[in-house]
């Protein structure tokens, strides 16, 4: 049998391990990057391992996310992330370049190699076929210096896509129909790699929002293959060098397949408070639409935009409604300017933002008390915009601006009846307006040696977890539901973004919208322990929802199940990841029952814990799903300890 194209890449990065799904594999990480909001965790950790610079390919640092500069600590992080860069040897993308994703595909994206990125839509890049894994910012900092990650060998899934979109609809209908059909859970363990007769008209940004979204999934990444669309959108890039055809075999073997016939699909739109609750647009509830966003590393991509301000020609922007647009770079921008559709927008009504992340995470924009908002975005947790009362629903930029102009759920057909057509003529450009001056190389080993380090009061230190003792007494500080979020656990805005680099300010908000009294309980408790329901830990790679609770003495999180990302990030952070044995004593438990765990590093080690509830009298069972490696991280106390014990010993071999 041959070979699907995940398997190609992930063997030739092979380093150790055993290549059946589910098992543990080490691979060579040829490139990272990390984006501002998550990075200072990442660069003082690679601090704090002691090297000189990093030993990938290709690193890049994105200062793209929190623009807002409201008071000193964003600025702060900023003047750090590229000063540390500087020291590094990493590229920067300075405030206005552009979203990491986007930027990071065009600019510095290559066929065949893996990249791992600090967030969770790092699986952009999948795009032009390769394999992109968003992981936590203490997993970067270990890619950063060169060692084999650590990855759990995933199940391919063939997602065979036939026929022809209809004109107003966007591939963003793709990946709603994929998340309709696997659920926000369902591709635990899962690469999706597309193929397929459709796969081979479909350009690059619209294979990459699919790729992007397919985060939402819980997957551990999606790819496309690097065809002659990948070859035409590097040459547009001007860098026609970097194009390898890289293609499944024929007969390559696959876990599983999904067949869609996007001839089938209709304008799609995701409700509150899941990506996966998707319906057709038009059967949706109407509802009164008081703010609706177009933009985001899913869906600003010149055709995106382009097609958007199509549908607005002629229109204006529904007296009720507030309409923004973020375009994903600077080079999109320009273009878009060029051919005139930034002009549309600004006829029609559209508010143009800074080219940034922006109200993707709530940073600006946030939605009236109750309001309803239209998003082209990814993710509409509940408080993801900013204000936990809004109801955000997601859809493809085509259905946003027409919604825009009706002020209620719209598709362009809706706007433009058989015009709808005219859609259908935008395509990307064949030559891009090529332009890195706001791109910053890394510096030469013996310049950064000279670089200082500037470190503003925002950033404080990273803490350090201690190894599990022997014996764990600690109370339920929290009992969550089902599918609580990062958002959940770590507040997006602004505001809270800008404490990511100060964790004692920062864990005083832990669950801030979610239990406003739990920092306060889980800090009286001195250590304590969280209990989850299914899919605990949802949403972006922030490390911050694992090293807030670690810091308040969260010991370990019980769970009926854990997010991929999110069971990373709390080993790294020496929280151990838990898993019920029978899921109905999860309702038996309460928020404050005292808990108590005999011989716990024997039992972690045997992946079988057992645990009694004191207050109740009762014992019950938890397992751990984890890999050699990450039993042994969670015995040392997290990744940072775990490291350098590495690196010291192959200093002294
Ligand atoms: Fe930024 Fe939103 Fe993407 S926060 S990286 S635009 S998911």
């Amino acid at each position: 049998m041959g070979k699907s194209l995940t398997r190609k890449i992930i063997e030739s990065h092979f380093v150790s391990g055993d290549m059946t799904p589910g098992k543990e594999i080490f691979i060579k990480v040829d490139q990272t990057l990390t984006h501002d909001i998550n990075a200072v965790m990442t660069y003082l950790a690679f601090e704090a391992i002691g090297l000189d610079r990093v030993r990938t390919e290709c690193s890049v640092s994105y200062l793209d996310h929190n623009l807002l500069y409201v008071d000193n600590k964003t600025p702060d992080d900023h003047i750090y992330l590229q000063s540390a860069a500087k020291k590094f040897g990493v590229y920067v993308s300075r405030p206005g370049n552009g979203i990491c994703h986007t930027v990071h595909v065009s600019r510095f994206g290559v066929p065949g190699k893996v990249s791992m990125g600090g967030d969770s839509h790092t699986p952009h890049g999948g795009a032009i076929g390769m394999l992109c894994i968003g992981v936590g910012g203490m997993d970067v900092a270990t890619a950063m210096t060169g060692v084999p990650m650590r990855l759990t060998m995933p199940r391919v899934v063939r997602v065979n896509l036939t026929g022809k979109l209809r004109p107003g609809c966007n591939s963003k209908e793709v990946i709603l129909e994929m998340l309709r059909r696997v659920t926000i859970k369902g591709g635990l363990g899962n690469v999706y790699e597309y193929v397929g007769p459709a796969v081979a008209e479909m350009e690059i940004p619209a294979r990459a929002t699919i790729a992007n979204m397919g985060a939402e999934m819980g997957a551990t990444t999606s790819i496309f293959p690097a065809d002659a669309q990948v070859k035409r959108f590097l040459a547009a890039q001007g860098r026609p060098e970097a194009y390898t055809e890289l293609l499944p075999d024929e007969d390559a073997e696959y876990d599983e397949t999904i067949d869609i016939n996007l001839s089938k699909l209709e304008p799609l739109i995701a409700c509150p408070h899941q990506p996966d609750n998707v319906m057709p647009l038009h059967q949706a509830e109407k509802k009164r639409v008081q703010q609706v966003f177009i933009g985001s590393c899913t869906n600003a991509s010149y055709a995106d935009i382009a097609k958007a301000a199509l549908v607005f020609k002629g229109h204006h922007v529904n007296e009720d409604v507030s309409c923004t647009c973020a375009v994903s770079s600077k080079q999109v921008y320009r273009q878009l300017m060029r051919d005139g559709y930034v002009e549309m927008l600004l006829d029609a009504g559209v508010r143009l933002l800074e080219i940034a992340c922006g109200p993707c995470c709530a940073i600006g924009q946030t939605p009236a008390t109750d309001g309803v908002a239209v998003r082209t975005s990814n993710r509409n947790f509940k408080g993801r915009a900013g204000n936990p009362t809004a109801k955000i629903y997601l859809v493809s930029p085509e259905s946003a601006a027409a919604t825009a102009i009706m002020g209620t759920f719209a598709t362009a057909e809706d706007i433009m009846g058989e015009n709808v057509k005219i859609l259908d003529s935008i395509h990307e450009p064949d030559q891009y307006d090529i332009d890195d001056s706001m791109i910053l190389p890394p510096l030469s080993p013996e310049e950064a040696a000279k670089v200082e380090i500037v470190r503003g009061p925002n950033i404080k230190f990273l803490p350090v977890p201690e190894p599990p003792q022997e014996t764990l007494d600690a109370p339920i500080s929290l009992k969550a539901r089902d599918n609580v979020s990062t958002d959940d656990i770590t507040p997006a805005s602004a505001e809270f973004s800008s404490m990511r680099s100060n964790i004692p300010l920062m864990s005083q908000y832990c669950y801030h919208r979610y239990d406003p009294e739990f920092a306060a309980r889980a800090k009286e408790m001195g250590q304590s322990v969280i209990i989850g329901g299914e899919n605990y830990g949802q949403g972006s790679s922030r490390e911050h929802a694992a090293i807030n609770p670690m810091y308040l003495g969260v010991k370990a999180v019980i769970a009926k199940s854990i997010a991929r990302i999110h069971k990373g990030n709390l080993v790294n952070h020496g929280v151990i990841p838990m898993l019920f044995e029978d899921g109905a004593d999860y309702d038996r438990l309460e928020q404050t029952d005292e808990l108590h765990i005999d011989n716990l590093r024997e039992q972690i080690a045997a992946r079988r814990v057992q645990i009694t509830d004191k207050t109740k009298g009762f014992s019950f069972w938890a397992k751990l799903e984890l890999t050699d490696k990450e039993i042994e991280v969670v015995l040392n106390g997290g990744q940072l300890r775990t490291l350098k014990k590495q690196l010291e010993a192959e200093k002294e071999a």
